[in-house]
């Protein structure tokens, strides 16, 4: 299964595999990474679930839609270039071993 790196605040990484078609959100609450919310359940209206992505794999991931664009803008931490909503990211064998930034704080 591919594999995602979580980057908490602090600098600690946490590694786990997500089935392809998972989102990013619920592989981190389902694999209990502390600092991802996810309180709306994935329907882009609550902003808990931002990340900034590896500049490396930004490329690969599909374009913001305008909802997400939408919600970026009310992440509690700053929007920065590779923001996205981690519910948004749904993985794929492409993106084995992608990086993610917990952004701090979620809420
Ligand atoms: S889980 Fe609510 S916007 Fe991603």
């Amino acid at each position: 299964m591919p594999r995602v790196i979580y980057i908490h605040p602090n600098g600690e990484r946490s590694e786990a595999e997500v089935a392809d078609g998972q989102n990013l959100m619920l592989a981190a609450t389902g694999h209990d990474i502390e600092g991802i919310v996810g309180d709306c359940g994935g329907v882009m209206s609550c902003a808990t679930c931002h990340v900034i992505v590896d500049p490396q794999f930004l490329e690969q991931l599909p374009p913001v839609s305008d909802t997400e664009n939408q919600m970026l803008d009310y992440t509690a931490a700053p929007r920065e270039p590779g923001s996205r909503l981690s519910c948004q990211i749904v993985m794929n064998a492409a993106l084995d071993g992608i990086a993610v930034r917990i952004a701090d704080p979620q809420l």
